[in-house]
């Protein structure tokens, strides 16, 4: 990570969940580790009127309950909220953008942050078209006098549609390269070693690809419920949540070719040629190749969780997904004919995240499986918790004969010792500050995404008779969800907390 440039930081929606939880503990993060530029202002704006004071000592809060540095300290915190101002500001007024320019101006004068600003939009979506205009309209997307850049939080769009609308109203406004759309996945530290899993290593590569695997399996599973977000997932779904996203993106980096560079545009481009060879789903086939299904409510070792149309702003008939699970092909030399299977949701029995290549099976198989019935060899690289990677194959059963037995072999990353791993939203604020937009969305493949997923959203939404199966919380989800593996003698994983329990049986 890199010491950036002199600048300002112009938070919208500083008043939020999101500023609280993640923008400002990173920025604390970084300030420890000091990796703020030198001169450093924020200036949080938001709709709730609050006093400096009080807003301060609320992100004082927020550092101290989300933060995961060690080192916190009311002086140290101080050391940076020092530098952060609260103004109550109304999106929709141009005369509260002409207000904003003298702030950054005065702040610029007195601070030494060298004419150079971020704005970053910690708003509903539905704001982002009005506030890229009025910052156009107050002079501020003008690079003459510093760089501008724009930080856009997910969901990126509603649907291809909206997407393309959203991208194009932009693009008046914003060059491509003054814009960052965040997909906190791609901030995580275990899915950027796939990188370097995939392409340091001379073992894995020539065994990546249709001649040794038969199929790929990406799980990213959450014990939470929609918690106090409620309304918004009503509107968005499963769907929109995390496959658009991280789920396509995990899929990206996994299947990809190997980038010319570490080039933003080098790596951008391998992952749009993933996203632009998907085989595209048929309106018609939707229901055999994507479930859905909404958690229950349930008991679970007596504590009772409430189903998620009793969930607050939630539509009590609400149709809305919060699993999905889905089939689907990679049409292109490496992958042809090898399935993808990938999943999300929500109140599953733990929280994990992984993705597992399964290989191909030995063509003749010589000897005897033993007690167990010997596993194809699996590679799990598991994105979190207990982030690793951990490899399966067998080996002899000591003794006599030649019984298999299935072992594993891992590596976690806690294994390097005080190592700091940075969170997903520290490393993503360093790097735009940096300018450095590898690690986010860029206009094309974001649309692409939505794309692919265009015809089952058309399928959800014209035909009522696709079914929405619910699942009991602190379940694998629904069992219908088995059907996409097409009678073969597989099934999805059922994944331990802790990677090294992998293949044992794991107390819900
Ligand atoms: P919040 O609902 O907490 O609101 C964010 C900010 O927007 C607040 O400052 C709020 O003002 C303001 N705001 C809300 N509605 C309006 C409105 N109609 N007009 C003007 N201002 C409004 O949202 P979050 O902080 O949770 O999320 C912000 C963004 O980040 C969203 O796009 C969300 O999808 C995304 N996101 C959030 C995550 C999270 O964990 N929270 C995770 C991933 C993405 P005030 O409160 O002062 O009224
Ligand atoms: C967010 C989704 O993008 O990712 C949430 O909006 C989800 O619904 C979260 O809970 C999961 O992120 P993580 O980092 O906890 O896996």
């Amino acid at each position: 990570m890199k010491k950036p440039a002199n600048q300002i930081l112009v938070v919208f929606g500083a008043s939020g969940d999101l500023a609280n939880r993640k923008i400002i503990p990173a920025l604390y993060s970084l300030f420890i580790n000091n990796l703020l530029p030198e001169r450093f202002e924020v200036i949080g704006l938001g709709r709730s009127v609050i006093a400096n004071d009080e807003y301060r000592k609320r992100l004082e809060n927020g550092i101290t309950s989300f933060s995961r540095v060690e080192d916190i300290s009311r002086e140290k915190i101080s050391g940076i909220l020092n530098h952060v101002n609260y103004y109550t500001f109304d999106n929709s007024k141009p005369e509260d953008y002409k207000k904003l320019s003298e702030i950054l101006g005065k702040a610029d004068n007195a601070s030494g942050t060298s004419g150079n600003y971020i704005f970053y939009l910690a708003t509903p979506p539905s704001l982002y078209t009005i506030i890229a205009g009025n910052l156009a309209k107050a002079g501020l997307s003008n690079q003459s006098s510093g760089f501008r850049r724009i930080i856009f939080e997910k969901p990126f769009g509603y649907d291809l549609k909206s997407c393309l609308e959203l991208n194009k109203s932009l693009h008046e406004i914003f060059l491509e390269e003054q814009i960052y759309r965040i997909d906190h996945y791609l901030g995580k530290e275990t899915v950027q070693n796939l990188l370097v899993t995939r392409f340091s290593n001379g073992l894995f590569e020539p065994l990546w690809n249709r001649n040794y695997i038969e199929y790929v399996e990406i799980t990213s599973a959450e014990n939470i419920g929609v918690e106090n977000r409620g309304g918004y997932y009503d509107s968005a779904g499963a769907l929109r949540d995390m496959v658009q996203n991280h789920l396509l993106q995990m899929v990206g980096m996994t299947a990809m070719e190997p980038p010319s560079s570490l080039n933003p545009n080098a790596i951008r481009n391998e992952i749009l040629k993933v996203f632009q060879s998907f085989q595209p789903y048929k309106e018609e086939d939707v229901s055999k190749y994507v479930m859905r299904g909404q958690y229950t409510g349930s008991r679970v070792r007596g504590e009772c969780f409430s189903g998620y149309r009793q969930e607050k702003g939630v539509d009590p008939n609400s149709r809305t997904e919060t699993y999905v699970a889905m089939k689907f092909y990679i049409s292109n030399w490496r992958w042809g004919g090898v399935p993808f299977y990938i999943r999300t949701g929500k109140r599953l029995p733990t929280r994990v995240t992984e993705i597992v290549i399964h290989f191909k099976p030995t063509p003749h198989f010589l000897f005897q499986s033993g007690n167990q019935s010997v596993e194809n060899n699996q590679l799990i690289i598991r994105i979190q918790p207990d982030e690793g990677i951990l490899l399966k194959f067998g080996m002899k059963e000591p003794g006599a004969g030649f019984n298999v037995k299935n072992v594993n072999m891992d590596f976690h990353y806690s294994d390097l010792g005080r190592i700091r791993v940075p969170e997903a939203y520290e490393r993503l604020l360093n790097d735009v500050m940096a300018g450095d937009s590898t690690l986010y969305s860029r206009d094309d493949t974001v649309e692409t995404a939505w794309k692919f997923l265009e015809p089952i959203q058309n399928a959800w939404a014209n035909d009522q008779a696709i079914k929405i199966y619910g699942y009991p919380c602190a379940t694998w989800g629904p069992e219908p969800a088995d059907d996409l593996f097409e009678g073969k003698n597989i099934t999805w994983r059922y994944p331990c907390k802790n990677l090294a329990d992998d293949g044992l049986y794991c107390e819900l």
